[in-house]
């Protein structure tokens, strides 16, 4: 024992082929408690199918995802969820003809005790239980200040912007009460300022919100601006790991996006 307090969530020699195409292969990750983790690489790296290895949608094919002590992998998704890992996606899954708040709280409602016949008959459990994720919603949604004001509550989703769209994914993540976010590309398709504002609150759900948090982003400005640590992923094999600095000059990791870059333009 060095004394070191044991990682929030370490994925051990995880692998994943799909139809014999090795996506993810031998990934040794971890998340400590409070940290904020990037994963990086080119485009069909292996990143999203991270995400979907952790939160259950597909068991590995070899290898350890451990939370807080406990074996996940292969668990079903709501169950991770309950174990308090929560995720946004990369392509948006917002009911868009709901109001941004039963969006949020239609995300809490996994977690209540009710039974649908309770919750059908509004027995007071149920009622109570439904003022509770109200309220709960409403303060996931305060989190975002301005952007999602009170008065956007009751709008259905599909009148908000993009980038409010991408804010709302977080609140609804958030609304699950989980311990650790996945982020999947939480900047994509935003303006510098819209940026800017997520690279800012990507560090406030971390010290304000106290979530540990592990995101894919493509945005190196937002990579620099929030990351403890980075892990390069290049065809599904960890090839750099470290601070930004460190792993932004890594001969492998330009190497991988030249590569690339390379490959489009031939
Ligand atoms: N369910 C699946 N069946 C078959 N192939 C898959 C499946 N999911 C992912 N893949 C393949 O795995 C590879 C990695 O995909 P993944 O979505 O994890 O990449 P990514 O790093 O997230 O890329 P991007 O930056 O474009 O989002 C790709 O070649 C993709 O086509
Ligand atoms: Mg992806």
């Amino acid at each position: 024992m060095n004394g070191e307090q044991a990682p929030l969530l370490q994925l051990r020699h995880v692998a994943k082929s799909f139809g014999g195409l090795r996506v993810v292969y031998d990934l040794d990750l971890e998340v400590r408690d409070g940290e904020i983790v990037s994963l990086i690489g080119p485009n069909g790296a292996g990143k999203t199918t991270v995400f979907n290895l952790v939160t259950g949608i597909y068991a590995p094919d070899d290898g350890e995802i451990v939370l807080e002590g406990r074996d996940i992998a292969g668990l079903p998704p709501h169950k991770i969820t309950r174990l308090g890992i929560a995720r946004t996606f990369q392509t948006l899954r917002l009911f868009l003809n709901m109001s941004v708040k039963e969006n949020v709280m239609a995300a809490a409602y996994g977690h209540t005790s009710s039974t649908v016949l309770e919750s059908m008959l509004r027995l007071p459990r149920a009622r109570r239980e439904e003022r509770e994720i109200a309220q709960l919603a409403e303060e996931k949604l305060a989190f975002f200040g301005q952007r999602l004001v009170g008065y956007r509550w009751d709008q259905p989703a599909y009148s908000l912007s993009y980038a409010n769209r991408r804010r709302l994914e977080i609140a609804r993540a958030m609304a699950t009460k989980p311990r650790l976010l996945l982020l999947d590309e939480p900047a994509a398709g935003m303006n510098p300022v819209e940026t800017g504002e997520m690279t800012e609150l990507i560090g406030r759900l971390r010290d304000e919100g106290g979530y540990s948090i592990l995101v894919i982003e493509h945005d190196m400005h937002v990579v620099e601006g929030i990351s403890d640590r980075v892990v390069a992923l290049d065809h599904g094999v960890k090839i750099a790991e470290g601070s930004f600095d460190a792993v932004a000059t890594d001969p492998r990791v330009v190497e991988a996006y030249l590569g690339l870059r390379k490959r489009a333009s031939a």
